[in-house]
């Protein structure tokens, strides 16, 4: 009686992973606050998405870890940085299998780790940024990107990725706008995983974690600027803000269960303190039921395999 009424499903589809492919390895290697997850090389990276597809996953994301960073990240316009070097590498053997998806932000590229370049005084330099992005955005489309997760949060992003993507003949690449993306205690193990040289924080271009209104601004903002995807992020934590997103899109709502979502749980599992599976599932269920469209989580490919053994 009870599967036969419930208002929630989740299917594998609906499920996106994030990995992380690290510049300069010859084998995986562990993320120590993420149990589980891994930074890895071109060919552990192809074994997963392998894996992936087999399992049903909707598609992945891609974040790129470099060896050299510098002021303005240059590494994330190189066609043979790490990020588009991998994008390429398996969009050209999975491309018609899952959809390949990027992270277009320039911090895990800055030496600063913040996620646009810097201005005299210190400052993220908006206006600057955006013409990195542009130029990102293109090297990402042209090595083979379908969707680009804009996650670095500067005013205006949206539109002027679109309009240098549109320009240079990317017409068919969508944007994915981390629209609410809040500054949050829960990004702390994302940093190990991308070795971030942040110091300081990013509460001069992400939102208060106190404001519920300013999260479904930013969202309609982001849809009238050209985003074909809003995201909300965290998601666990703002299922508020989720559920105001969701009722008010007139695009596809995805929400983003982060680094230190996975950690708590798997964390508090390891000790023995709660059921591992059921708050995997209950997590996930809880941010479906809230409006999420699609769901990106470190634990996308073990929870399409269980979906698929459950009929
Ligand atoms: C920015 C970016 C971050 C995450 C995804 N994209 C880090 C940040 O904004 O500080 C965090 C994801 C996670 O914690 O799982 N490139």
């Amino acid at each position: 009686m009870r599967r036969l009424m419930a208002e929630t499903r989740i299917h594998p589809a609906q499920l996106v992973l994030p990995m992380f492919v690290a510049e300069g390895l010859t084998e995986p290697r562990p993320i120590g606050s993420m149990p589980g997850q891994v930074q890895h090389t071109l060919d552990s990276a192809a074994q997963e998405v392998e894996r992936a597809v087999e399992a049903g996953v909707g598609g992945i994301m891609l974040f790129g870890v470099p060896q050299e960073k510098d002021a303005v990240g240059s590494g994330a316009t190189e066609p043979d940085g790490i990020l588009n070097r991998a994008t390429a590498f398996l969009a050209e053997r999975f491309g018609d299998a899952t959809v390949v998806q990027t992270d277009l932000c320039l911090d895990e590229f800055t030496d600063h780790g913040h996620c646009g370049v810097l201005a005299a005084d210190g400052s993220v330099d908006n206006d600057a940024t955006l013409e990195r992005y542009a130029a990102m955005a293109i090297a990402q489309a042209e090595a083979g990107s379908q969707i680009l997760g804009l996650s670095g949060m500067m005013d205006g992003q949206v539109e002027r990725v679109r309009a240098a993507l549109d320009d240079a003949g990317h017409v068919d690449t969508a944007i994915l706008a981390y629209s609410a993306k809040y500054a949050t205690a829960l990004y702390g193990p994302f940093r190990e995983a991308v070795d971030s040289s942040l110091t300081g924080d990013r509460k001069t271009y992400q939102q208060d974690p106190a404001n519920r209104r300013e999260g479904l601004r930013e969202a309609l903002l982001d849809i009238a600027e050209g985003a074909d995807i809003v995201m909300v992020k965290p998601a666990s934590l703002y299922l508020d803000v989720l559920a105001d997103v969701a009722a008010a899109s007139d695009v596809p709502v995805w929400a983003y269960q982060v680094s230190g979502e996975y950690a708590m749980v798997e964390a508090a599992a390891a000790n023995g303190w709660i059921d591992r599976d059921r708050m995997i599932a209950e997590s996930l269920t809880s941010i479906v039921r809230a409006g999420a469209d699609v769901v990106l989580t470190y634990w996308a490919i073990e929870q399409a395999q269980l979906l698929g053994t459950m009929g």
